[in-house]
């Protein structure tokens, strides 16, 4: 079974719904490990209350990125842990970490990617005036929200929306995509080979017509 650690910054929905979803006795991973670079994310007591390690590592205290990551890898290398979610991880993570982590990374990013990469996805959609808006999740890769996509979900932008009736909108869509994006991974179905996912048992040309 893989072990799991949840990276995040902030209140940690998408957290809680990997939990849950992980506490079924099928689901095919632990989650051992919160961790945060805030340590006053609410997510770490909520993480608490579910049983699970929340540890924070303060990337203020550090004076280079390189120094918070090589803080960062360390506890996460003495706790076995083999794959990394981020959830709401609001800190830019450099090319080594990343290739260190390539193929065992993945993250949620509120936007039907390659769409609205970066910051206030919700704000620059509707300035777009799309009608569709959604969540993605990706495997890392250095560049920001660019890596090969596991899943996506699609929601309407409708008459009268604000930044913030879309975000939950869209973050109601993140917490069923997140944990089924996980076990279509853990359960060897969706796999990273050359850049890009590849897909197994997921779906059928039948299931689409
Ligand atoms: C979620 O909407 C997630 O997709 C987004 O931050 C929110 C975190 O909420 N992530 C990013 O914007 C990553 N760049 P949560 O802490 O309640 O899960």
């Amino acid at each position: 079974r893989r072990r799991i650690a949840i990276l995040i910054s902030g209140r940690g929905s998408n957290m809680v719904s990997l939990i849950e979803a992980a506490s079924a006795a099928d689901f095919p991973a632990d989650i051992a490990l919160v961790l945060s670079n805030r340590p006053d994310a609410g997510g770490l007591e909520r993480a608490r209350q579910a049983g699970i390690e929340a540890l924070s590592i303060d990337h203020k205290a550090y004076s280079t990125r390189e120094s918070f990551e090589e803080a960062l890898d360390a506890a996460l290398s003495e706790r076995g842990i083999d794959f990394i979610c981020l959830a709401g991880f609001m800190r830019v993570l450099t090319p080594w970490f990343v290739e260190r982590w390539a193929g065992r990374m993945v993250n949620i990013h509120p936007s039907l990617l390659p769409l609205f990469r970066g910051t206030h996805t919700h704000q620059r959609a509707l300035e777009e005036g799309v009608l569709v808006h959604g969540c993605t999740v990706h495997f890392v890769v250095p560049e920001l929200d660019a890596g090969p996509i596991v899943a996506q979900a699609v929601v309407p932008v409708v008459p009268g929306d604000t930044e913030d009736t879309l975000a939950t909108r869209v973050l109601a869509q993140e917490h069923t995509l997140y944990p089924q994006a996980l076990r279509l991974i853990c359960e060897g179905r969706a796999r990273l080979d050359g850049g890009k996912v590849v897909f197994a048992d997921v779906w059928s040309a039948e299931d689409s017509l």
